[in-house]
Order: structure tokens, then sequence, then C-alpha cells
């Protein structure tokens, strides 16, 4: 089986087909497939039907993976290393839209990199599509590369070197969730604010990134006020539809995306009526940015 490698985006999306995800890759396909994803940011894996633990092996191939931040709570999932993206509860129901998990869930909406809140962020999400709604419910990602490029030199001058703080309890806030009163002891600790860099730089193609999303909430040492416009004016950029790829599902997607140098959001679906389960794993990342 020869590997087929076809952008559908640019240099920014590309289409994976030849590979069955199901079964260990070989060395030689595996390093096809990790050249791939480096060189891209987004990489589709159609036609993959997948469980839990083969999605969990090959997502290991790109390193150690992130337990679910959610992990000590009631969920569909048990295994700590899958992230539950759905509107399903435990009992298999769809769950009601003022539920604590909706309402959580519901930060996936706003632009963000995944775990962008933690010390060492992570490195990349899978992210696998079991049941989907007829019709909405797309992902779409953005190019934070090519947005980062397209920035005049003035203000890439401006923000290189420039460090936001990033928090959980901050995105999920801006979406009606209230921490305060439902976080867990335990994910309270695991995740306070931390700083991350605003500007990155891929160790494998030196391309550099921009670095803010819904996690964002100020500048360090930068009056609260202008950096918050700052940041929204970067978020605004990025949001562009030039950098912006929308990935309309089919189930048995697998969707892989480097979080160094992509955002991504969640779109809107008629999620009280129809059932969309997504289970994600998420590559941790290597050292802090800032
Ligand atoms: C995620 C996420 C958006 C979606 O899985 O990290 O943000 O469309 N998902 O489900
Ligand atoms: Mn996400």
């Amino acid at each position: 089986m020869a590997v087929r490698v076809t952008p559908i985006h640019g240099d920014f999306v590309a289409r994976v087909t030849g590979v069955d995800l199901t079964r260990p890759l070989d060395d030689a396909t595996f390093a096809d497939v990790e050249a791939a994803f480096e060189t891209f940011g987004v990489v589709v894996f159609p036609d993959q039907d997948i469980g839990d633990d083969q999605q969990i092996a090959f997502s290991e191939r790109f390193g150690p993976l992130e337990p679910s931040v959610r992990r000590h709570r009631e969920r569909a999932v048990a295994n700590p290393l899958i992230s539950d993206i759905s509107n399903v509860g435990p009992d298999g129901g769809i769950l009601a839209a003022d539920s604590e998990a909706m309402s959580y869930n519901r930060g996936n909406q706003l632009w963000h990199s995944d775990s962008s809140f933690k010390r060492v962020p992570s490195k990349a999400s899978l992210l696998s599509a079991r049941e989907i709604p007829p019709a909405a419910g797309e992902t779409e990602f953005a190019d934070m590369r090519a947005a980062w490029e397209a920035l005049a030199p003035e203000m890439q001058a401006r923000i290189e070197g420039l460090v936001a703080e990033h928090s959980l309890a901050y995105s999920r806030a801006t979406m009606g969730y209230d921490a305060g009163s439902t976080f867990f002891d335990v994910e309270k600790q695991e995740v306070p604010p931390v700083p991350q860099a605003m500007v990155r730089t891929s160790p494998v193609t030196g391309r550099k990134s921009l670095y803010v999303g819904s996690h964002a909430s100020h500048i360090r040492g930068m009056d609260r006020e202008a950096g918050r416009a700052l940041l929204d004016t970067l978020l605004a950029h990025a949001a562009e539809d030039r950098f912006v790829h929308a990935h309309a599902w089919s189930v048995g997607d697998l969707v892989m995306w480097d979080n160094r140098c992509v955002n991504h959001r969640g779109r809107p679906w008629d999620a009280g009526k129809y059932r969309r389960i997504m289970r994600r794993t998420t590559v941790a990342g290597e050292a802090p940015t800032a």
C-alpha cells in the first residue's frame, strides 16, 4: 500500500490516503505521514474505521499523549487518554443544552489551540468522527503561519517576544461557563493560568506562527485593555477567510492538526436533535513556549 499525500488547501491541508491507521504503520510509511503533518499542519485521513485503542496507538507514534482534563468526571468514555467531544452522555442520551458538559464543550466553538492553557501546551490533536449530524457541525482550521506571514513587519516587530497569559477558566467564562462553581478542585490545580509566547517557530521547518486563541486572557506587562485589544485584533486577523479551511465531516474521517501553528473551532449544529460523537487524542508538547 503506497501513501498518497494530496494537497487540498494550498500548503495548509492535505488528504492522506493509502494508509490503514487501524494497524501499526511500518517506519517508512510513518515517516511519510509525519512529514505531511509537519509540512501542512492539517492532515485528513478519510475512511478510517478506527476504535479508541487503535487511535491511541497511532497517536502515540507522535509522542506521549495528554490525559483529558475531564478524566475525573463521569463521562461516556472511560479511557483518560480519550477526550469525549460529543453531545451524548454516559447513558447514551443527548445531553441537555444547559448541562455542565454541553456548557463546557461549547467553548470549542471559539478559535483556540488545544491545551494552550497548560504550561507545556500540546503538539497535536487527532479527532475521529464516529457519528455526525446530517448537516452543519463542521470544524474550521486557521493557518497561523500564514496569518503571521501576512502581518505588517511593524506588527510582527511589536508582538515578537510578547507573552500572553492563558487559562481554561478564562476561556470557559467567556462562553458563560462558570468555572468557579463547576471546576473540580483537581482541575483547578491542574490548569492554573500559564504564560505562552505569542509567536512560535517550528523546530522542523523554521516557519513562524502566531500563537493566540480563546484561552489567552491578557498580555503580560501590558495595560490590560490595550493587551486585550491587541489580542482581539490578532484573533480577527487570523480568522479571515484567506487563512481558514472548513472541514465538513464524514463518518470515519480522522483529522490531525498541529496545535503549535493551527487554530481551530467547532461550528454549531442542531445539538438538541442530532448526535455528534467525536473522539480526540492529544499529543503532548515538548517544552514550555515562554
Ligand atoms: C477539539 C475541538 C471542535 C469540533 O476536539 O479539540 O475543538 O468541531 N473540536 O468538535
Ligand atoms: Mn479543540
